[in-house]
Protein backbone atom coordinates (compact mmCIF):
# COMPACT_ATOMS: atom_id res chain seq x y z
CA UNK A 1 0.00 0.00 0.00
CA UNK A 2 1.43 3.19 -1.06
CA UNK A 3 1.55 5.97 1.73
CA UNK A 4 -1.92 8.10 2.05
CA UNK A 5 -2.49 10.63 4.38
CA UNK A 6 -5.58 9.69 7.13
CA UNK A 7 -8.01 12.46 5.96
CA UNK A 8 -11.52 13.07 7.51
CA UNK A 9 -13.98 13.86 4.85
CA UNK A 10 -14.42 17.39 5.49
CA UNK A 11 -11.05 18.16 6.28
CA UNK A 12 -10.25 17.05 3.01
CA UNK A 13 -12.89 19.27 1.11
CA UNK A 14 -11.18 22.08 3.01
CA UNK A 15 -7.55 21.49 1.53
CA UNK A 16 -8.28 20.80 -1.84
CA UNK A 17 -7.94 24.07 -3.61
CA UNK A 18 -6.74 23.34 -7.79
CA UNK A 19 -3.22 22.55 -7.72
CA UNK A 20 -1.96 23.87 -10.82
CA UNK A 21 2.16 23.78 -9.73
CA UNK A 22 2.41 19.83 -11.04
CA UNK A 23 5.83 18.24 -11.35
CA UNK A 24 6.29 15.31 -14.00
CA UNK A 25 7.49 12.11 -11.51
CA UNK A 26 5.55 9.22 -12.48
CA UNK A 27 2.40 8.41 -10.59
CA UNK A 28 2.18 4.33 -9.14
CA UNK A 29 -0.33 2.49 -11.29
CA UNK A 30 -1.16 1.72 -7.78
CA UNK A 31 -2.57 4.56 -7.51
CA UNK A 32 -4.05 5.58 -10.47
CA UNK A 33 -6.57 2.67 -9.95
CA UNK A 34 -6.84 4.15 -6.55
CA UNK A 35 -8.04 7.30 -7.95
CA UNK A 36 -10.32 6.23 -10.57
CA UNK A 37 -12.21 3.40 -8.45
CA UNK A 38 -12.56 6.74 -6.02
CA UNK A 39 -13.74 8.67 -9.05
CA UNK A 40 -16.44 6.03 -10.54
CA UNK A 41 -18.40 5.88 -6.87
CA UNK A 42 -19.66 9.23 -7.85
CA UNK A 43 -23.58 9.38 -9.23
CA UNK A 44 -25.14 9.80 -12.28
CA UNK A 45 -28.62 9.79 -13.16
CA UNK A 46 -30.33 6.74 -12.80
CA UNK A 47 -26.71 5.25 -11.41
CA UNK A 48 -26.51 4.96 -16.04
CA UNK A 49 -22.64 5.29 -15.44
CA UNK A 50 -22.87 6.21 -19.26
CA UNK A 51 -19.09 7.14 -18.69
CA UNK A 52 -15.59 6.24 -20.01
CA UNK A 53 -12.58 7.47 -18.11
CA UNK A 54 -9.40 7.97 -20.71
CA UNK A 55 -5.61 7.61 -19.28
CA UNK A 56 -3.38 9.63 -21.67
CA UNK A 57 0.33 8.76 -21.04
CA UNK A 58 1.16 8.60 -24.29
CA UNK A 59 3.68 11.67 -24.91
CA UNK A 60 2.77 12.34 -28.66
CA UNK A 61 -1.00 12.42 -27.34
CA UNK A 62 -0.28 14.69 -24.06
CA UNK A 63 1.67 17.00 -25.79
CA UNK A 64 -1.52 17.66 -28.42
CA UNK A 65 -3.44 17.94 -25.87
CA UNK A 66 -1.18 20.67 -24.11
CA UNK A 67 -1.21 22.47 -27.46
CA UNK A 68 -4.98 23.16 -27.47
CA UNK A 69 -4.54 23.93 -23.74
CA UNK A 70 -2.83 26.91 -24.01
CA UNK A 71 -4.23 28.22 -27.32
CA UNK A 72 -7.45 28.48 -25.43
CA UNK A 73 -6.13 29.53 -22.05
CA UNK A 74 -4.58 32.29 -24.42
CA UNK A 75 -7.75 33.14 -26.40
CA UNK A 76 -9.50 33.34 -23.01
CA UNK A 77 -6.82 35.06 -21.12
CA UNK A 78 -4.44 36.82 -23.11
CA UNK A 79 -0.56 35.71 -23.29
CA UNK A 80 1.93 36.05 -20.94
CA UNK A 81 5.65 35.89 -20.55
CA UNK A 82 6.07 32.07 -18.88
CA UNK A 83 9.71 33.27 -18.03
CA UNK A 84 8.67 36.35 -16.31
CA UNK A 85 5.81 34.65 -14.49
CA UNK A 86 8.36 32.25 -13.13
CA UNK A 87 10.53 34.66 -11.71
CA UNK A 88 7.86 36.03 -9.84
CA UNK A 89 7.52 39.15 -12.20
CA UNK A 90 4.39 40.52 -12.93
CA UNK A 91 3.09 40.41 -16.59
CA UNK A 92 1.36 43.34 -18.12
CA UNK A 93 -0.67 41.65 -20.84
CA UNK A 94 -3.37 39.91 -21.53
CA UNK A 95 -5.52 39.45 -18.34
CA UNK A 96 -2.83 40.34 -16.32
CA UNK A 97 -3.97 44.22 -17.05
CA UNK A 98 -7.42 42.86 -15.85
CA UNK A 99 -6.70 41.32 -12.31
CA UNK A 100 -8.95 42.31 -9.84
CA UNK A 101 -8.47 40.93 -6.48
CA UNK A 102 -12.66 40.35 -5.88
CA UNK A 103 -14.57 38.24 -3.91
CA UNK A 104 -14.72 36.51 -7.00
CA UNK A 105 -12.34 35.22 -9.75
CA UNK A 106 -9.26 34.12 -9.92
CA UNK A 107 -6.43 37.01 -8.48
CA UNK A 108 -2.93 37.36 -9.50
CA UNK A 109 -1.69 34.67 -8.03
CA UNK A 110 -4.30 32.07 -9.69
CA UNK A 111 -3.76 33.44 -13.04
CA UNK A 112 -0.43 32.64 -12.62
CA UNK A 113 -1.29 29.63 -11.43
CA UNK A 114 -3.42 28.72 -14.92
CA UNK A 115 -0.49 30.74 -16.70
CA UNK A 116 1.68 28.14 -15.39
CA UNK A 117 -0.24 25.10 -16.23
CA UNK A 118 -0.81 26.39 -19.92
CA UNK A 119 3.07 26.04 -20.41
CA UNK A 120 2.77 22.80 -18.26
CA UNK A 121 0.61 20.69 -18.47
CA UNK A 122 2.20 18.09 -21.12
CA UNK A 123 4.47 17.42 -18.45
CA UNK A 124 2.07 16.19 -15.84
CA UNK A 125 2.66 11.89 -15.64
CA UNK A 126 -0.85 11.23 -16.57
CA UNK A 127 -3.86 13.17 -18.38
CA UNK A 128 -7.16 11.79 -17.32
CA UNK A 129 -10.38 12.67 -19.58
CA UNK A 130 -13.61 12.28 -18.19
CA UNK A 131 -15.96 10.94 -21.14
CA UNK A 132 -19.91 10.96 -21.10
CA UNK A 133 -21.69 8.59 -23.73
CA UNK A 134 -24.94 9.79 -25.77
CA UNK A 135 -24.57 13.45 -25.03
CA UNK A 136 -23.75 15.13 -28.04
CA UNK A 137 -27.17 15.33 -29.79
CA UNK A 138 -27.84 18.69 -32.05
CA UNK A 139 -31.87 18.66 -30.96
CA UNK A 140 -30.94 18.35 -27.10
CA UNK A 141 -31.71 21.65 -25.15
CA UNK A 142 -29.45 23.76 -23.55
CA UNK A 143 -31.09 23.01 -19.74
CA UNK A 144 -31.06 19.52 -20.54
CA UNK A 145 -27.10 19.58 -21.33
CA UNK A 146 -26.42 21.55 -18.34
CA UNK A 147 -28.20 18.85 -16.61
CA UNK A 148 -25.85 15.80 -18.20
CA UNK A 149 -22.54 18.37 -16.49
CA UNK A 150 -23.77 17.03 -13.37
CA UNK A 151 -23.53 13.27 -14.83
CA UNK A 152 -19.61 13.88 -14.19
CA UNK A 153 -18.71 16.80 -12.25
CA UNK A 154 -19.44 14.82 -8.89
CA UNK A 155 -17.01 11.97 -9.85
CA UNK A 156 -14.30 14.51 -11.00
CA UNK A 157 -14.63 16.02 -7.21
CA UNK A 158 -14.19 12.45 -6.08
CA UNK A 159 -11.22 11.77 -7.68
CA UNK A 160 -10.10 15.48 -6.68
CA UNK A 161 -10.49 14.22 -2.86
CA UNK A 162 -8.86 11.26 -3.45
CA UNK A 163 -5.63 12.36 -5.46
CA UNK A 164 -5.72 14.78 -2.31
CA UNK A 165 -5.31 11.75 0.24
CA UNK A 166 -2.26 11.07 -1.35
CA UNK A 167 -0.72 14.14 -1.79
CA UNK A 168 -1.04 14.51 -5.80
CA UNK A 169 -3.04 17.43 -7.39
CA UNK A 170 -6.16 16.94 -9.69
CA UNK A 171 -6.88 20.20 -11.11
CA UNK A 172 -10.50 20.23 -13.18
CA UNK A 173 -9.73 21.97 -16.55
CA UNK A 174 -12.18 22.50 -19.34
CA UNK A 175 -10.06 24.38 -21.39
CA UNK A 176 -9.05 21.96 -24.53
CA UNK A 177 -12.18 20.12 -24.58
CA UNK A 178 -14.19 19.35 -27.83
CA UNK A 179 -14.79 17.34 -30.87
CA UNK A 180 -10.61 17.12 -31.95
CA UNK A 181 -9.85 16.04 -28.51
CA UNK A 182 -13.21 13.93 -28.85
CA UNK A 183 -11.59 12.46 -32.20
CA UNK A 184 -7.79 12.01 -30.90
CA UNK A 185 -9.26 9.73 -28.24
CA UNK A 186 -11.61 8.23 -30.74
CA UNK A 187 -14.47 8.31 -29.00
CA UNK A 188 -17.86 6.92 -30.16
CA UNK A 189 -20.62 8.75 -31.68
CA UNK A 190 -22.52 10.79 -29.35
CA UNK A 191 -19.81 10.58 -26.40
CA UNK A 192 -17.64 14.21 -25.64
CA UNK A 193 -14.73 14.45 -23.33
CA UNK A 194 -16.08 16.72 -20.25
CA UNK A 195 -13.05 17.72 -19.12
CA UNK A 196 -8.84 17.41 -18.56
CA UNK A 197 -7.52 16.34 -15.39
CA UNK A 198 -3.95 16.70 -15.11
CA UNK A 199 -2.28 14.02 -12.55
CA UNK A 200 0.92 15.12 -11.00
CA UNK A 201 2.99 15.32 -8.03
CA UNK A 202 2.07 19.31 -6.83
CA UNK A 203 5.84 21.56 -7.10
CA UNK A 204 4.61 24.86 -5.39
CA UNK A 205 2.29 25.49 -3.19
CA UNK A 206 -0.11 23.90 -0.38
CA UNK A 207 -3.36 22.07 0.07
CA UNK A 208 -4.60 24.97 1.71
CA UNK A 209 -8.37 26.11 1.74
CA UNK A 210 -10.14 27.12 -0.85
CA UNK A 211 -10.99 30.90 -1.16
CA UNK A 212 -14.67 31.80 -1.35
CA UNK A 213 -17.61 34.21 -0.45
CA UNK A 214 -18.96 33.59 3.28
CA UNK A 215 -21.46 30.75 3.07
CA UNK A 216 -23.79 33.15 4.93
CA UNK A 217 -23.57 34.98 1.80
CA UNK A 218 -24.84 32.44 -1.03
CA UNK A 219 -27.16 30.37 1.32
CA UNK A 220 -30.35 31.86 1.34
CA UNK A 221 -33.42 30.71 3.74
CA UNK A 222 -36.83 29.87 1.95
CA UNK A 223 -37.11 32.84 -0.49
CA UNK A 224 -34.21 34.11 -2.52
CA UNK A 225 -32.57 36.90 -0.90
CA UNK A 226 -33.49 35.73 2.92
CA UNK A 227 -30.10 35.21 4.43
CA UNK A 228 -29.32 34.64 8.13
CA UNK A 229 -26.45 34.51 10.63
CA UNK A 230 -24.58 31.44 11.13
CA UNK A 231 -25.66 30.54 14.54
C1 LIG B 1 -16.72 23.51 -15.11
C2 LIG B 1 -15.36 24.01 -14.69
C3 LIG B 1 -14.39 24.26 -15.65
C4 LIG B 1 -13.11 24.67 -15.29
N1 LIG B 1 -12.15 24.86 -16.27
C5 LIG B 1 -10.90 25.21 -15.92
C6 LIG B 1 -9.90 25.33 -16.92
O1 LIG B 1 -10.13 25.11 -18.11
N2 LIG B 1 -8.65 25.69 -16.52
C7 LIG B 1 -8.33 25.88 -15.22
O2 LIG B 1 -7.17 26.18 -14.93
N3 LIG B 1 -9.26 25.76 -14.24
C8 LIG B 1 -10.53 25.43 -14.57
N4 LIG B 1 -11.49 25.26 -13.58
C9 LIG B 1 -11.10 25.41 -12.18
C10 LIG B 1 -11.55 26.73 -11.56
O3 LIG B 1 -10.82 27.80 -12.09
C11 LIG B 1 -11.34 26.60 -10.06
O4 LIG B 1 -12.19 25.60 -9.59
C12 LIG B 1 -11.63 27.89 -9.32
O5 LIG B 1 -10.77 28.91 -9.73
C13 LIG B 1 -11.50 27.70 -7.83
O6 LIG B 1 -10.19 27.30 -7.54
P1 LIG B 1 -9.77 26.90 -6.06
O7 LIG B 1 -10.60 25.72 -5.69
O8 LIG B 1 -8.29 26.58 -6.15
O9 LIG B 1 -10.06 28.05 -5.19
C14 LIG B 1 -12.78 24.86 -13.92
C15 LIG B 1 -13.78 24.62 -12.94
C16 LIG B 1 -15.04 24.19 -13.31
C17 LIG B 1 -16.07 23.92 -12.25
Amino acid sequence: MVDREPLDVLEAIHSTPARRYLGSDPIPDEILWELLDAAIRGPTGGNSQSWGWVVIRDEEKKATIANWWKSIFEATYGKADPSALEQGGRVQTGAFDKVVEGETGLDASGLRSVTYLANHIGEAPVLIVPVLRDVVDQNESTRRGLVYGGFIFGAIQNLALAARAYGIGAPLTTFGTGPELDKLLDLPEGAASMAIIPLGYPVKGRFSQPRRMPVEQVVHFDTWGSHKGRS
